[in-house]
């Protein structure tokens, strides 16, 4: 079967490592097709809106998207795409894997393999009921949490664990003080753990969780929890692995999924041709993964850390001296 992928190229150093990416991924021979899309400034430069109609159907088509990053013009009103394509396409699951690599800037030089699994479109996000006294004393917003909302993330974690062999899922939660809210998810968390007897299930404060994190990260296997904390947790974890150039994020919905790195666009760096292609790419393998070619997101992976670690043409983030494409070609000769 033929799965067409719509690619965003965005903004800034996005058409660069889109190329890198899609120059690893033609040497694998997937079969897959590429319909270009425009979003973000390139769009708005081009069509005159940020996220046009047509780029907004060839998702809806194809439920499966690669995407750049995109700069969100600062003031003129413009909330973020991101925020849009999730609200637009109900992408309920944001899934964040963190993996030790060789040869970076880490804490942790081996021993984390954790995936945060973060609800994406309630809790403390959900954009209720924002309010400032008129004489800017008090601010009040609404956290709301729902049954329908929690179990399916929760139900996303689980069955990610046990299609991907992951042995633990970790609920984390502020049940003894957010009662209502958390102490809905939790509840919740616990009835559908129950129908998993076959993953563990343990149950975490989210402020211990930060310091567990931060001390002993190989006991996370999945982490599922609520909009807010995923958030934070989500970026600690990448930080443990070292940093933006090596995370990649998923947002899955039930009629689409929207594949990207969780760096944005880095200006200060676009044009220069040596921007990190990796954390893009990971979110490829992510892709795979999703797909249905897990062998391929397996190849892919491998040929990434081996790149890693022969240090063969690493960009300069990584302490190289190579640019994005030799660091790509280096990567596709070893997963072709
Ligand atoms: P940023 O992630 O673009 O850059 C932060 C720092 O990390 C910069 O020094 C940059 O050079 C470096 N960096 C990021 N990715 C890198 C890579 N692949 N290789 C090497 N170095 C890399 O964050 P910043 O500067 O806060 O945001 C710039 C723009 O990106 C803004 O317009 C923001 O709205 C947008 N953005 C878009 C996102 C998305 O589309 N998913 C996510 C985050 C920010
Ligand atoms: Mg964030």
């Amino acid at each position: 079967m033929t799965h067409t992928i719509t690619v965003i190229r965005g903004d800034g150093i996005g058409p660069e490592i889109m190329d890198a990416t899609l120059l690893v991924l033609e040497a694998m021979n997937l079969g897959l097709v590429y319909e270009e899309a425009d979003a973000g400034l390139v769009a708005l430069e081009k069509h005159g809106e940020l996220l046009p109609q047509a780029t907004i159907d060839s998702i809806g088509k194809n439920r499966v998207a690669l995407k750049s990053p995109l700069t969100t013009p600062v003031g003129g009103g413009f909330s973020s795409i991101n925020v849009e394509l999730r609200r637009r396409f109900d992408l309920y699951a944001n899934v964040r894997p963190a993996t030790s690599f060789p040869n970076t800037r880490s804490r942790f030089a081996e021993g984390v393999d954790l995936i945060t699994v973060r609800e994406n479109t309630e809790g403390a996000y959900s954009a209720e009921g924002q309010e400032t006294a008129a004489d800017g004393s008090s601010a009040t917003s609404i956290t709301r949490t729902t049954r329908k909302g929690s179990e399916r993330i929760v139900r996303y974690a689980f069955e990610l664990a046990r299609r991907t062999g992951r042995k633990k899922v970790t609920v984390v939660h502020k049940a003894n003080i957010l009662k209502s809210t958390s102490g809905l998810f939790l509840n919740v968390a616990r009835e559908v753990a129950a129908q998993y007897p076959d993953i563990e299930c343990n149950e975490m404060i989210v402020d211990n969780t930060c310091m567990q994190l931060v001390m002993r990260p190989e006991q996370f296997d999945v982490i599922v929890t609520t909009n807010l904390f995923g958030d934070i947790i989500s970026d600690l974890c990448a930080g443990l692995v070292g940093g933006l150039g090596l995370a990649p994020g998923a947002n899955i919905g039930a009629d689409a999924a929207i594949f990207e790195a969780v760096h944005g666009s880095a200006p200060d760096i676009a044009g220069k041709g040596i921007a990190n292609p990796c954390a893009l790419l990971l979110g490829a393998a992510q892709m795979l993964d999703h797909l249905g070619m897990p062998d391929k997101a397996t190849r892919l992976r491998e040929a990434i850390v081996a790149t890693l670690a022969a240090r063969d043409s690493l960009t300069p983030d990584l302490g190289g001296e190579g640019n994005t494409m030799a660091f790509a070609k280096a990567i596709a000769s070893r997963a072709a």
